[in-house]
């Protein structure tokens, strides 16, 4: 009988509640929602990238109340972070109403998180490994340029994340594309190489992710790796369409010359941009008797001065795999680059990331 009045109890609870210290916002959760998942569906910015408890950008103090781990936070927190109280909000699942108080201020993209449902309507084979679809959405999303959504398709199991490949409009839109590169044994990125998946119907889950623009009039450095390259197209179409009015060095590191993508809109920045735009493509395993005349090696080892643009004095975007931004991040410290004035979207893979996996199958 006790357990009969303690489940009934149970069930008619309303939901959670959060209070988020110290902006005072006040959020519901969902059931089976973690912390991280309840405030963006409320449209609260709270600060994340990975949502697979690597990157640590959504730690925070649990001030009050009960959470469950999904996944470890030891993996990712120290031992004396965890005593003073911090989790992970992407990997906590919340059991009480809770107070949770974060270190940072509450900034970035305030787009509320939703699951939309589309159809494929373009296939499009960008390089011999990577494809571009393109999705209608049943409705409209609004998301920044450096974003990335869930895409799922009922067939498969899980789903997976990719970036937006658009310079957004501001009002929303219906269609959407991602540069999808196809990983040996993806699930998801192996069914959608398979076949000309027009017509099939999936969904999104988004906007995610704290990798987006921020208004200055510095000069930028942006360096893609391989598929990394969606985003920064992205951001650098949104600056385009302001104005193109920012020097731009944009380094592309792909393997070969069969690698490389998009080079046509590139160009198309390059003629009509009203400051200086550099593009380097770096080629690392281009055969050295091929006619290739551009730049050759590591992509980090071609970030450098150049006369309009001091990398000391710019900002700086990247997004590729882990290695090559760690690679590019001490470069740019070197360079004079704080972090502060790094961005960054790093791509995890399977090695990296047992459970859910972000670009990657
Ligand atoms: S650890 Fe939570 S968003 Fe990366």
């Amino acid at each position: 009988m006790a357990n009969l009045l303690s489940n009934l109890f149970k069930k008619s609870r309303g939901p959670l509640f959060v209070n988020l210290q110290p902006s005072g916002e006040r959020f519901s959760v969902q059931p089976k929602d973690t912390l991280l998942q309840a405030a963006l569906s409320a449209g609260v910015p709270f600060p994340h990238d990975c949502r697979v408890g690597t990157c640590a950008t959504c730690k925070c103090l649990l001030v009050e109340g009960k959470v469950k781990a999904i996944m470890d936070f030891s993996y990712t927190l120290s031992r004396e972070e965890m005593e003073q109280g911090y989790i992970l909000a992407c990997q906590a699942m919340v059991k009480s109403d809770l107070t949770v108080a974060l270190d940072r201020p509450l900034e970035g993209p305030q787009h509320t998180v939703k699951s939309i449902c589309g159809v494929i309507r373009k296939s499009e084979q960008l390089t011999h490994d990577i494809l571009k679809i393109t999705i209608e959405l049943d409705e409209s999303i609004i998301y920044e340029a450096g974003q990335y959504a869930d895409l799922s398709v009922p067939s498969l199991s899980e789903p997976r994340s990719y970036s937006f490949a658009d310079a957004p409009n501001e009002q929303g839109q219906t269609t959407i594309s991602f540069f999808i590169r196809h990983v040996v044994n993806g699930e998801m990125t192996g069914w959608l190489h398979a076949a000309d998946r027009t017509g099939v119907k999936v969904s999104i889950t988004g906007p995610y992710g704290s990798f987006y623009l921020r208004p200055s009039d510095q000069s930028i450095v942006c360096i893609a790796g391989g598929s990394g390259l969606a985003p920064l197209k992205a951001i650098l179409e949104k600056i385009f369409k302001m104005g193109g009015n920012i020097p731009v060095l944009f380094l592309f590191g792909a393997r070969t010359q069969r690698d490389l993508y998009c080079l046509e809109v590139i160009d198309e920045f390059s003629s009509s941009w009203n400051a200086p735009f550099h593009f380097v493509p770096v080629l690392s395993e281009e055969p050295a008797d091929s006619d290739w005349s551009g730049a050759r090696g590591l992509v980090t080892e071609h970030i450098k001065d150049l006369p309009e643009i001091r990398v000391a004095n710019s900002k700086a975007y990247l997004c590729g795999p882990p290695g090559m931004i760690d690679a590019a991040i001490s470069k740019l410290n070197e360079c004079g680059v704080t972090g502060e004035h790094i961005f960054f979207d790093k791509f995890l893979d399977r090695y990296h990331v047992e459970k859910k996996m972000h670009h990657s199958d």
